[in-house]
This record gives structure tokens, sequence and C-alpha cells, in this order.
């Protein structure tokens, strides 16, 4: 589905990202690992046409994607929940989920949104809520239901557990398990803890590089990959 090829990002004369490549395929689960500033919300913004690399090739569904304005990646269908989420702290759950609609096809009957609050009944209780009051966890959900409104076919999750407490992270977790039933999720993170429990394959970056790649369970078995290169969880 996905095709990330040798891609070089730069901020300014920043090398960012020298020479990342990755793939997803239809129906995977897949992992981006690193530690703070190693490259992982560039890659998934280099993606997302946001931070378009100078260099290298991305293909969705065999298109190729890189140079392309994010609206134009969005509506190809991808969607990315950024690291900060991004919630309107001045407008409310429903507002938020508003915002992001795209416009509804002419003869559907229900607003996506209600669908969104039948999904997701803690979102309908906090329906009026501000979203500068809501929890982490809470802004966390409200972000991944916003990004499910345009039905993205790939849903790219930057570290959807910062700052999250463990109870939450569950939560989270059991959502991610739920949404891979119907989509393709590339998701980062700064350690294994909870790749190894929602992804099946994995790659870690370190400074811009893919310094290793494999199946979760491969990277877990080889002692000291998460001492050279992963925070501890
Ligand atoms: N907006 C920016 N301007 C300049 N440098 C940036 C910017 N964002 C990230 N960087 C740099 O790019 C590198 C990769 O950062 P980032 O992709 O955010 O890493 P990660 O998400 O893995 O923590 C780091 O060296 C970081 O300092
Ligand atoms: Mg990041």
């Amino acid at each position: 589905m996905l095709q990330v090829e040798d891609i070089h990002t730069y901020y300014d004369e920043s090398h960012a990202l020298q020479g990342v490549s990755l793939e997803v395929r239809t129906g995977e689960v897949v992992c981006l690992l690193g530690r703070n500033g190693a490259g992982k919300s560039t890659t998934l913004k280099s993606i997302m046409g946001l931070t378009p690399p100078r260099r290298g090739r991305i293909r969705f569904d065999g298109e190729e994607i890189q140079g392309r304005p994010p609206h134009w990646i969005a509506r190809r269908g991808i969607a990315l929940v950024p690291e900060d989420r991004r919630i309107f702290a001045g407008l409310t759950v429903r507002e938020n989920l508003e915002v992001a609609m795209p416009p509804r096809p002419v003869g559907e009957r229900r607003w996506p949104i209600e669908r969104i609050f039948d999904e997701y009944p803690m979102l309908a209780e906090l329906r009026d809520q501000d979203g500068g009051t809501l929890s982490g966890g809470q802004q966390q959900v409200l972000a991944i239901a916003r990004a499910l409104a345009t039905e993205p076919r790939l849903l790219l999750l930057d570290e959807p557990n910062e700052g999250l407490a463990p109870v939450i992270v569950q939560q989270i977790g059991a959502l991610v398990d739920r949404l891979a039933e119907t989509t393709t999720i590339l998701f980062t993170d700064q350690s294994l803890s909870f790749a190894l429990r929602h992804a099946s394959r994995g790659y870690i970056l370190q400074k811009g590089r893919v310094v290793y790649e494999g199946s979760t369970e491969i990277i877990r078995s080889d002692p000291g990959v998460q001492e050279r290169f992963l925070s501890v969880a």
C-alpha cells in the first residue's frame, strides 16, 4: 500500500531524514520506533506532504505522492494524527469533529458525526465540552476519531501514547486493535512495549536512518536493541 523509498527530508539545511525506506502492506499495523529526535515525526510528515522530501519517492497504491500538497494526499486516503494532537481548545468536541468533516455526500441521510458518536460513546458524552478541558487520553481519542472522519485507508499515528497514564495507554491500544480490523496503520513510539502488543512489524530509526527492521518479535529477541536504539518504557 505504502512504499517509502530512500527519502531525504530537510529543515532548511538540517538533513533530518537521510535515506529512509520502509513499506506498509494493506491490513498491516507497522511501528516506527526510535528515540526523541530520530526522525519519526518527520517521516510521517513527509508521507503526509507536510515536510516534502527533497529526494526519494513515496508511493501510495502505486501512485507517486511525494511533492503533492497535504490536502491532495489526504483525499487519496491517508490521515495523520499529529504528535501534539491539535485539538482546538475553544471548540467543543462536536465542533472539533465538524471542522474535520468532508462535505456530506448527496443522498447521505446521516451525518457521519452521528456515526462517530455511535462508535465512540465516550465522545458522545463529551460532545458539548470544550476541547481544552479534556484529559490527554480524551484528546487522543478525539484526535483519532477526527482523523477517521475522512475514512482514510492508511492511518498515521504519531506517538499516540505520549504523556498518557498506563491505564489510558491500554485503552488507546484497544482502540488501535479495533481500528486495525478495517484500517492499515503506521504508528510511532519511543519504546518497544506498546509496539510489541499492537504491531506485527517494525522499523527503528536513529539519526534519520533506518537501522533495524523486522517483526516486532525479532526486534524484541535481539538483546541490546532496546538499549542501543530505544527509550526505556
Ligand atoms: N521544525 C523543525 N525545524 C528544525 N529542525 C527540526 C524540526 N522538527 C524536527 N527537527 C529536527 O529533525 C530531527 C528529527 O526530528 P523528529 O522527526 O521530530 O524526531 P522524532 O519524532 O523521532 O522525535 C531532529 O534532529 C529535530 O531536531
Ligand atoms: Mg516526534
